[in-house]
């Protein structure tokens, strides 16, 4: 029988004497590997009697821990070693410049926001806000567009299950910004002078609409107010917006449930080497929708439509982007790809003021 405390000696010294983790792994193999001298012994105690197992048994397999412990022990040792004489060739000039960090950057909708805003506070206007997710009555039939009527079928709604609103009302996410006209008025007293933009959504997907997408809503309440106001008012902002005094527009007659008389306003382009520039009259382009408020939408928020009139309009807040800064792909907007942040973004101290001249 092998002398296991001669066996023990060896096999320490052994893995004293390994100088990589290569010799180690391999020390490990010859004593606990499947022909190591360890197995080995560990196999002979089948062969023995109850007896010679009783005081065999314990030794061998101390023998197998303390072989065992040795080597991880060893491992550890070898392995901080080789991090040590790493980490004392690798060394970091701390007098080198620092690398540009990357700058976050402005995304062109929350610029375009802050320009509408800036514009529209020098008018007088405030900013007015309302809930994304909606209810019926404020998306829809406040603003005179009843359960029947087939604008709403235009709209291609996001509703929520019909249980899932408070006091069973049916909740849905909002398809424009016009809701916030209707809560505006009622919570609030004439004259009233707001913008509201913000998130709006609809279930349509292409290069020109995205489910989710940004509009601007305005509203003016007062007395004696007609569409001469209106126009001046869309007139001052656009050429405001596109920083050219050459903006010109042009009122269409058109419908929207919610306003009558309506209106949709076209900007005039003109074409420069192929690509539309806005100013001039050479073409059209549809930039709002707009009309004075409905005599209906005013009485359902309890006030009285022979006393107070008023205009609103809606846009698209993505679609000024694009227009303003010529990107022509709307889902661009919305990938978070950073190489199209960097070349569209906005540097985060560029803030908007008239007197810089809005979005330079
Ligand atoms: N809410 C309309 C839409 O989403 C846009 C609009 C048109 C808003 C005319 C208005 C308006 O306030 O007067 O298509």
């Amino acid at each position: 029988m092998t002398d296991l405390a001669s066996l023990n000696a060896q096999a320490l010294a052994a893995i004293d004497a390994a100088a990589s983790l290569d010799a180690l792994e391999a020390v490990r193999i010859e004593t606990l590997g499947k022909q190591g001298s360890v197995t080995a012994l560990l196999k002979s105690l089948g062969q023995m009697s109850p007896e010679e197992r009783q005081t065999q048994g314990p030794a061998i397999n101390g023998l197998r821990e303390a072989v065992t412990s040795a080597i991880a022990a060893k491992k550890d040792a070898l392995e901080s070693a080789a991090l040590n004489a790493r980490l004392a060739t690798e060394r970091l000039d701390m007098t080198l410049p620092a690398p540009d960090a990357h700058a976050g950057s402005v995304h062109p909708v929350s610029q375009v926001m802050d320009e509408l805003a800036e514009i529209f506070a020098d008018m007088g206007f405030a900013v007015a806000e309302g809930p994304e997710i909606e209810d019926d009555w404020h998306n829809f039939t406040a603003l005179n567009i009843p359960e029947t009527h087939p604008a709403r079928a235009m709209h291609d709604t996001f509703y929520f299950p019909e249980d899932a609103g408070e006091e069973a009302k049916q909740m849905l996410l909002r398809t424009h910004t016009s809701p916030v006209q209707i809560r505006t008025m009622l919570n609030q007293k004439p004259p009233i002078r707001v913008i509201a933009p913000g998130r709006v959504y609809r279930s349509d997907s292409d290069a020109t609409h995205t489910p989710m997408f940004h509009q601007i809503e305005g509203l003016v309440i007062d007395k004696g107010i007609h569409m001469g106001h209106l126009k001046w008012t869309l007139e001052t902002f656009l050429k405001a917006f596109f920083e050219r005094d050459d903006v010109v527009l042009r009122l269409r007659p058109s419908y929207f449930p919610f306003t009558e008389p309506s209106a949709e306003v076209d900007v005039g382009y003109t074409l420069v080497n192929g690509k539309r520039v806005i100013g001039g009259s050479e073409g059209w382009m549809e930039v709002l929708g707009s009309g004075m408020v409905h005599p209906r939408v005013i009485a359902a928020c309890g006030l009285d439509p022979n006393e107070y009139q008023g205009f609103a309009f809606g846009t698209g807040v993505d679609r000024l982007a694009m227009l303003k800064y010529g990107m022509d792909d709307l889902r661009a907007f919305f990938d978070g790809d950073l190489r199209w942040l960097k070349h569209y973004g906005f540097a985060a101290l560029d803030v908007p003021t008239l007197s810089g001249g809005v979005g330079a």
